[in-house]
């Protein structure tokens, strides 16, 4: 069968096969230190859990509201005024399955075969492919320093006229950066001043460490939220470690969040009716779980920043959040894919290639999984980076004699 033009531009989400790669490394024996993951290990709340279960006892699962059922809603709104210090409506709500959808539906209900999409680099895997999907042109910055923020000056460079759409990701997935609130505040002023519409991807904004907060971006701006060209994107799936539920949302000015409850009716008929029920009771339960996940990542945090000081030669930023650390290999390697292969074939640890996310030479490195696991995961890298040729090393029941060199 032809495959259309579109989908042949389009490649396996890289995250998503690495963990499929994973669990079959995993279930063959293999002794894998999985850090390319990119989902909690902690248990979902309780009371999420718990509405989840009552709801699909009683047998009467059914279609919701394509754009999520009022209640979620009303916990959503609750939601915006609790972080971002804002009011809105339920019409200012769209219930999504995953943050990723409403990202999706966002795009789709905004670009034009041939609109650009500017969003910094290191970027989030998916972005570009769904700017893709779209017919529509990635355009990512690249930072020209090593503290990977982008400056306006940078992102003044790639924009053109065909611009429709800027997306920040704050805190970042892969570099755990909180942006600056003084660029957050250009970034707004900018998309206002260019009728550009501004996605504001905060599906991290609540695992920061160090009592770091990120900046609301309603802020920055003057716009009510009906008059806003401001997308703000949630989910329960990190803050609350219930990737599996499938539950994001958008938030946006009435005209927008209609068009894209439109397009998710025809794609998908709405959320699940039972993850919606689950997402409410999290978002209005005791927030206790994400006080210690944050705690629990903060700590993981520590510990691999700890453990890549014994690497020589890597450059990398202290995470000011979520569960990623972008570390720069290129002092050992330039080519990522390359070196992330070897760490996998040689000492079975899993990570993944920064070209991924658009910048070559480096690492993700993930924290989501147990404390032990960085700690033998960055003894192995180590090893495999620094340790002398022919020294040995013991991974589980195998020994490695080390034949390469980097030097
Ligand atoms: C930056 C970013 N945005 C959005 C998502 C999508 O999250 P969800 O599981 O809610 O679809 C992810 C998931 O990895 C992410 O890292």
């Amino acid at each position: 069968m032809k495959i259309s033009k579109i989908a042949s531009c389009i490649g396996e989400s890289a995250t998503l096969k690495l963990n499929a790669q994973a669990t079959a490394l995993k279930a063959q024996g293999e002794p894998l230190i999985h850090l390319a993951g990119g989902e909690p290990k902690s248990k979902a709340p309780q009371e999420a859990l718990d509405k989840a279960v009552e709801l699909i006892k009683t047998g009467e699962v059914r279609y919701t509201p394509a754009s999520g059922t009022p209640s979620l809603k009303k916990a959503v709104i609750r939601y915006t005024r609790d972080f971002y210090n804002v009011e809105v409506e339920e019409s200012n709500v769209l219930i999504s399955t995953g943050a990723k959808q409403s990202i999706m539906v966002a795009m789709q209900a905004v670009l034009d075969p041939g609109d650009e999409v500017i969003f910094p680099a290191p970027y989030w895997v998916s972005y570009p492919d769904m700017v893709r999907l779209c017919g529509a042109v990635p355009i990512p910055v690249i930072p020209l320093n090593a503290s990977l923020i982008p400056t306006m000056y940078d992102i003044k460079k790639v924009y053109s006229s065909r611009c429709k759409m800027m997306i920040i990701n704050n805190p970042s997935n892969p570099g755990g950066i909180l942006y600056p609130d003084t660029l957050i505040a250009d970034v707004v002023r900018f998309c206002e001043e260019n009728n550009i519409c501004l996605i504001m991807d905060d599906i991290y904004h609540r695992l920061l460490f160090d009592g770091k907060k990120a900046a609301s971006c309603y802020r920055y701006t003057s716009n009510a939220v009906n008059d806003s060209n401001i997308i703000v994107i949630n989910g329960v799936s990190k803050q609350y470690a219930m990737t599996g539920f499938r539950i994001g949302w958008a938030v946006g000015s009435k005209s927008i969040i209609k068009v894209m409850g439109n397009i998710v009716g025809h794609q998908t008929s709405g959320a699940s009716a039972p993850s919606q029920v689950a997402a409410e009771a999290a978002i209005l339960g005791s927030q206790e779980s994400v006080t210690e996940l944050t705690a629990s990542l903060q700590h993981n945090r520590d510990v691999l920043v700890k453990q890549l000081g014994n690497i020589k030669h890597i450059l990398f930023n202290i995470p000011d959040g979520t569960f990623y650390c972008f570390a720069n290999f290129s002092n050992y390697c330039k080519d990522s894919s390359v070196l992330s292969a070897l760490l996998l074939d040689k000492v079975k640890v899993l990570t993944v290639p920064g070209i991924e996310f658009g910048m070559e030479g480096y690492l993700r490195l993930s924290t989501c999984g147990s404390t032990e696991d960085i700690i033998e995961g960055i003894r192995r890298i180590a090893w495999a980076l620094d340790g002398e040729k022919n020294s040995e090393l013991t991974i589980g029941n195998y020994t490695v004699v080390k034949d390469w060199s980097f030097s």
